[in-house]
């Protein structure tokens, strides 16, 4: 007998800041299904309010929090038009899980801050939200990230071989999933943060569509070199990053030395990702025989060659191989997360965060 569905929203709003994914999940059958997305991008203007709280700035508490109900309001336009497309009502949805948007990530501090006002959006669409996943990891003495990798092993651990899911986002976040069912992971570094960032400077676009720019020019091999010598690279997991480190200035930093083509640096960018990406799968999952790519990284043509050219044992594909298709997966996974917290089941794994042990994650502002 089918099962009346029981769906779940999972919203992600990430370090790109290029827009809201929402990915309506069904929860009733034996495996989740997604059944269907919407992506919102962020309005400029909100897009500069967030871009400038990623940094220490005057009178932050309050603008952090005007931000945070402008993104309530964000997130509760895009629950409301996925509703439309799904001819779904808001009576129909079990809950929301929402990620927020990260502006400080310090778990050696002990705290990771994404804003939403979780309470504006619960009482915008009248739909239970489940939010703030990472504290509780932090709390219990994690890094709060990533909280995928539970998430890739659901859904993706079943294929029999060793593989790694490969997340490209602002950062980039790899998931070994091992022969005998063991699951590591962790911030590998830059994904497109500091492409974008370049590619908006010199071009005045947001991202370098297919890499197309990055692969006209020159591999930078100093600059290049300078840039893998950053500790984080050589740091064991458990770890993550963020902006807090991977920012304009870092970047900077290591342009100040030598004066480049602006196409040779997009070029040394995309195989700063490329190689960061690489040389950890190469490290931690040498017997991986694929690599799924997801994240809006996936769309980076030029990234893809460059992978498969520093990992040429390994195929590289995207999720859509194993039938998610990358954009959604973020958003899917943090509709699974509120699916794990409404029914009180642990979702981070201790051996990717360094967390003390399995917590259930989220808090919960009820419709
Ligand atoms: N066609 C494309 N070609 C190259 N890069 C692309 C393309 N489409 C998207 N991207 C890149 O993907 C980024 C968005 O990716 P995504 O939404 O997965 O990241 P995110 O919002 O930072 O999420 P998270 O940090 O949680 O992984 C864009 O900022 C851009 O750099
Ligand atoms: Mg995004």
């Amino acid at each position: 007998m089918t099962q009346p569905p029981k769906y779940y929203i999972g919203l992600m709003t990430g370090t790109s800041l290029d827009g809201v994914d929402a990915a309506l999940v069904d929860f009733s059958g034996d495996k989740p299904h997604l059944a269907a997305s919407f992506s919102l991008p962020l309005p400029g203007p909100l897009r500069a309010q967030l871009m400038q709280l990623q940094s220490p700035s005057p009178d932050e508490l309050h603008l952090s929090h005007l931000a945070g109900n402008a993104l309530a309001d964000l997130y509760a336009e895009a629950v409301a038009r996925l509703l439309v497309d799904a001819g779904l009502n808001a009576g129909q949805i079990c809950a929301i899980g929402n990620h927020g948007q990260t502006v400080r990530h310090r778990p050696e501090l002990g705290y990771t801050v994404q804003l939403g006002n979780n309470a504006r959006l619960a009482e915008l669409t009248g739909i239970n939200v489940i939010g703030d996943f990472r504290s509780r990891d932090v709390a219990a003495g994690g890094q709060g990230a990533p909280l995928v990798p539970a998430f890739h092993q659901a859904i993706f651990g079943h294929t029999g071989e060793p593989c790694v899911v490969a997340n490209i986002g602002g950062i980039a976040n790899i998931t070994i999933l091992a022969a005998d069912g063991t699951v590591t992971g962790f911030d590998t570094g830059p994904g497109n943060v500091l492409m974008d960032l370049w590619t908006l400077q010199h071009k005045g676009e947001h991202f370098d569509a297919g890499g197309a720019w990055a692969a006209q020019g020159n591999l930078q091999a100093d600059l290049l070199q300078a840039m893998l010598s950053e500790p984080y690279f050589a740091l064991l997991p458990p770890k993550s990053t963020g902006r807090d480190l991977f920012h304009g200035e870092w970047l900077q930093k290591h342009l100040s030395s030598a004066r480049h083509e602006p196409v040779d640096v997009q070029a040394t960018l995309n195989t700063l990702t490329a190689r960061t990406l690489a040389d950890a799968i190469r490290q931690h999952a040498p017997q991986a025989k694929a690599v799924y790519l997801c994240g809006g990284g996936a769309h980076n043509a030029h990234l893809q060659t460059q992978l498969q050219q520093w990992l040429p044992t390994q195929q590289i594909k995207t999720t859509a191989a194993l039938g998610v298709d990358p954009d959604w997966v973020e958003a899917y996974a943090f509709a699974w997360l509120a699916w794990r917290c409404d029914h009180r089941q642990p979702a981070n794994l201790p051996g990717v965060t360094g967390a003390h042990g399995a917590r259930i994650l989220g808090a919960i502002w009820p419709a």
